[in-house]
């Protein structure tokens, strides 16, 4: 349980040091010239009182395809991105077009395997990932990360009247845990030697969804997976609980391109006048009321 912690602990320090990276990337005033050489619109000179505001640096990005913020994500995490209907919605969703409204940009979503963002990211298929991802150490030495928006905890999932009461429990035991392939909770759950069960008692899924299943199926014991999915799936299905287990915050943030710093920068400032302006408190809040 305590090196679980401890593992958990690197994720947060990683976090830190990642928003350090981002302020220390910000280009200053950098587009002050490309700027005024557009035609100042009343929006831009309102905007104009941050040191570079998301109107001013929108002039220099450049996107996968122009016009275009093109988004990758995983929509089975409820409810930071799901599908209702044929559309993707969720907290992801809504602020990734906040975002994208503020850069003049269009936004457009690609449902994709969790697992591969990164590589897609990396290599310039897609501008952002936006997946309710955690800053971690090793995810930082193939991207970068804009701001944290939101946090998570890592939540475990059992079966109503289950004998795992506690992740101790689950850990000692001889319990099966499924995972969805490549998220922190796979990451911690497999690593036996910081607290997880092991690499032999790891079951992996594309996805949130079909980890439920298979628990509900009897076919695995537990789900380590974040905490507002976990509730969204044990609300959605009967004989579902959640351990009560406190874990430590991790940091959601949006995936960008090492080679597009100009983004990076813009994205940042577009997340300061949104966090700013109430915006995005309000997304949360309309997904996940407090009151
Ligand atoms: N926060 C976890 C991670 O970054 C899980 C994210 C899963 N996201 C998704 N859209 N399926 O690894």
């Amino acid at each position: 349980m305590k090196t679980f912690t401890r593992k958990l602990m690197s994720v947060i320090i990683a976090a830190s040091f990642c928003f350090g990276l981002a302020s220390c990337s910000k280009t200053p005033a950098a587009s002050t010239t490309a700027a005024s050489s557009e035609t100042t619109t009343a929006a831009e000179s309102k905007a104009s009182e941050s040191e570079t505001s998301a109107a001013e640096s929108k002039a220099e990005i450049k996107t996968v395809n122009a016009g275009k913020l093109t988004m990758a994500t995983n929509a089975t995490f409820p409810p930071y991105e799901f599908h209702e209907g044929e559309k993707i919605v969720g907290i992801d969703a809504e602020i990734a077009k906040a975002v994208a409204d503020k850069l003049g940009l269009e936004l457009v979503i690609e449902d994709v395997e969790f697992d591969s963002i990164i590589a897609g990211v990396q290599s310039g298929k897609y501008d952002i990932g936006c997946a309710g991802m955690t800053v971690t150490e090793d995810r930082l030495k193939s991207v970068n990360f804009s701001t944290s928006y939101a946090t998570g905890i890592q939540s475990i999932i059992v079966k109503e009247g289950s004998e795992i009461k506690t992740i101790d429990d689950l850990v000692k035991g001889k319990y099966k845990v499924g995972v969805q392939s490549g998220t922190t909770g796979d990451i911690y759950m497999s690593d036996a030697e910081n607290g997880g069960v092991g690499e032999d008692r790891i079951d992996r899924f594309k996805n949130g969804n079909d980890a439920v299943i298979a628990l509900l199926a009897g076919k695995i014991d537990a789900i380590c997976i974040d905490n507002e999915p976990a509730k969204a799936y044990v609300e959605a299905n009967k004989g579902l609980s959640i351990l009560s287990t406190p874990f430590t915050e991790e940091k959601y943030a949006i995936a960008i391109s090492k080679d597009n710093e100009a983004l990076l920068t813009a994205i940042n400032n577009a997340l300061d006048e949104l966090t700013k302006d109430g915006t995005i408190a309000k997304i949360i809040e309309k997904y996940i009321p407090t009151k």
